[in-house]
């Protein structure tokens, strides 16, 4: 089977989100397209419910064909076998995406003839609301057909943005990097977030199934965070008011993986030297996880000298004045 990941931006963050599912599921793969914002990958399993974790790709195919447009595009699309993929008991719509600035004519028109000619014209259509989507991408002047099995819920993540939470600070990040956060940490049964704040990390974290676990150092996070989790109808967390450097203590044991947001800024007045907060913090993170560490912070860190393998660094653009550094850690 080959699957085709229709991420969002052409960045490297989205596309280790796919990898690092794939490792965690323990899913062998092999990339046979990986350009711009598309991933196909090979697989030798069907069974990829797990990518529905994801935060940064926009949609996924289960791809059917692809091929260069030139003259012979409409015999190419006419011969395609749509029995494996589509059925006269299901509706279907046909959805063309041009990421070339060149026009090559109504290629959606074309499709849905082929499906229609396929079927004997018994095939219902349904533009408001298919059972099935097949979706074409026109990439570098070839054409991608797939049918859809995945999309991002886009409104579910809109209503999660920081600002419409209950408990609202600027310092949360987005929600769709907050996803990819956890998934590149490998976490599949749970995640503790070290530093909470409003509890954008484990927001998503528990709407992906994972049991969540956080500590903040200020009573008001605490209570807000909770807030925020029961708002989006988590029920089920473990969220102590403590120091980041005691996590041992306060909880008592390890956990899987741990995905959190530094203190930086305005979020570090509570502690004065926050060198020595950020070693003492990091070394108490270092003793509490078992899979990988995910570590953002707004500047570089020697994070070596503290006994972490740097596996990987992501350094982009969060917000139009801030860089944060994203460091995956074991
Ligand atoms: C950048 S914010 C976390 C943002 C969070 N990801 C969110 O979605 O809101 C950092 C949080 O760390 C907390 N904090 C600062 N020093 C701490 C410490 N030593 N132990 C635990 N929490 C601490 C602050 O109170 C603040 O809420």
């Amino acid at each position: 089977m080959k699957v085709l990941f229709f991420l969002s931006g052409n960045n490297i963050f989205a596309k280790d989100e796919v990898f690092s599912l794939f490792e965690s599921y323990e899913l062998k793969y092999e990339i046979i397209y990986d350009e711009g914002q598309l991933l196909i990958l090979k697989i030798s399993k069907s069974n990829i419910d797990f990518i529905s974790r994801l935060g940064l790709t926009h949609f996924v195919l289960d791809v059917i064909c692809d091929f260069d447009i030139d003259k012979k595009i409409n015999e190419n699309i006419f011969d395609i076998d749509w029995d494996s993929r589509l059925s006269l008991d299901r509706t279907y719509k046909v959805r063309v995406k041009n990421k070339d600035k060149i026009e090559y004519g109504n290629l959606e028109l074309i499709i849905a003839k082929s499906i229609s000619n396929f079927f004997k014209d018994k095939i219902k259509a349904n533009l408001t609301n298919p059972m099935d989507e097949i979706v074409g991408i026109i990439f570098r002047h070839r054409l991608f057909i797939g049918k859809k099995i995945f999309e991002r819920n886009k409104e579910g993540f809109n209503i999660r943005k920081p600002q419409l939470r209950p408990f609202f600070s600027p310092t949360s990040i987005d929600p769709r990097i907050a996803r990819a956060m956890i998934n590149i940490s490998q976490a599949q049964k749970e995640i503790l977030d070290p530093f909470v704040g409003t509890g954008g990390i484990l927001i998503e974290a528990g709407l992906m199934g994972l049991d969540t676990y956080g500590i903040d150092i200020e009573e008001k996070s605490v209570i807000g965070t909770k807030m925020n989790l029961l708002n989006y109808e988590i029920n089920s967390f473990d969220i102590r008011l403590g120091d980041a450097r005691k996590i041992l203590e306060i909880f008592g044991r390890t956990f899987e993986s741990i995905a959190t947001d530094a203190p930086y800024g305005r979020s570090t007045k509570i502690d004065k030297d926050k060198e020595k907060m950020y070693n003492e913090c990091f070394s108490s993170i270092r003793e509490s996880f078992k899979k990988k560490c995910m570590i953002g912070l707004d500047r570089e860190y020697p994070f070596e000298d503290i006994g972490f393998k740097i596996d990987k660094v992501y350094s982009f653009r969060v917000h139009k004045s801030l860089i944060r550094h994203f460091y995956l850690l074991s």
